[in-house]
């Protein structure tokens, strides 16, 4: 009786080694066939969805891929959620914050239930996979935004960030791994259904979490901060990116809180220093 996780990326691997009883399975889940017999030698009882096409060296990739980004943001979502259904498995999806541009349409933040304005494909996949999810009574679809943690990877927001020469001005909401993990486990134990906005309470701009990096990693660290089209129009990247501030009213309501981002960034960058 096992929680079966796809997706053997980055988020996948941090999810399988902390659920109970979760087991990292390989395999394209847009193959019904596959994911029918992986879930039934596994006895799953509840699954884990961290597969996807995230796009290399960033989602521009997906631009020119559409074909592929549809299959495993999209088909391979619905194809899984058929399977757990017909099974009784209960299915958490990873998706993305990354649907909504810009300011929310009422203060606090974008909700649960705004609806999207996706611009890029990536995002434009992640929404269509929402948009069908979150109804289902089996289904529950646990949104994170630009993840940070401890441990240097080229995906981890911190390296990201410090590499780059060019760093847009703006303030977005956030996601600790290790929390999104924890809160991952949570809503599987509930079975818990429909949209959650998985990010830390606060808000973080570029800047200061490139001050607290020169801070705890490295004092000589530079970079040139650019208003945010100028990442465009300079031609930095050829998808718009997301930036935007998420409200989490949902989690709250079932009780869980994660920690503030204000909190947990300095003790991530110290670990980050370590560990560099
Ligand atoms: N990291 C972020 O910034 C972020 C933020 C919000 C949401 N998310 C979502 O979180 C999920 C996991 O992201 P991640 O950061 O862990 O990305 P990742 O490191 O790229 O991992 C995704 C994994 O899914 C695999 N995959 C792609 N298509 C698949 C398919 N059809 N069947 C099975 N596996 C497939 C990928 O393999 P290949 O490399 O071979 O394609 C990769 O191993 C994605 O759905 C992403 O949209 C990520």
């Amino acid at each position: 009786m096992k929680t079966v996780v796809f997706g053997p990326g980055y988020l996948g691997h941090r999810l399988a080694a902390a659920l109970p009883d979760a087991v990292l399975v390989p395999g394209d889940i847009s193959d019904a066939a596959f994911v029918r017999e992986a879930l039934a030698a596994h006895e799953a009882v509840a699954v884990v969805n961290a597969a996807g096409k995230t796009g290399r060296p960033n989602v521009d990739w997906c631009e020119t891929h559409q074909r592929e980004t549809y299959r495993s943001n999209v088909i391979g979502p619905l194809v899984l959620a058929e399977a757990c259904e017909a099974r009784g498995a209960y299915m958490l999806h990873v998706g993305s914050g990354c649907v909504f541009y810009g300011p929310s349409p009422s203060p606090g933040g974008w909700r649960e239930d705004d609806f999207a304005n996706p611009i890029s494909y990536y995002s434009r996949t992640k929404y269509a996979a929402d948009l069908a999810l979150a109804p289902l009574a089996h289904v529950g679809v646990a949104r994170l935004r630009m993840p940070l943690d401890g441990a240097p990877n080229p995906r981890n927001l911190i390296t990201k960030l410090s590499r780059y020469p060019f760093v847009i001005d703006v303030e977005n909401s956030v996601t600790v791994v290790d929390d999104f993990v924890a809160v991952a486990g949570e809503l599987v134990q509930r079975r818990a259904q429909g949209v959650f906005h998985v990010t830390n309470p606060g808000v973080m701009r570029h800047r200061d979490l490139l001050a607290a990096y020169r801070a705890h990693v490295d004092a000589a660290h530079a970079a040139e901060f650019i208003a945010a089209d100028q990442l465009t129009a300079r031609g930095l990247a050829s998808a718009a990116r997301s930036n935007c501030i998420l409200a989490s009213d949902r989690l709250a309501a079932l009780g869980i809180a994660m920690p503030p981002i204000e909190v947990a960034l300095p003790r991530l960058m110290a670990e980050y220093a370590r560990r560099a």
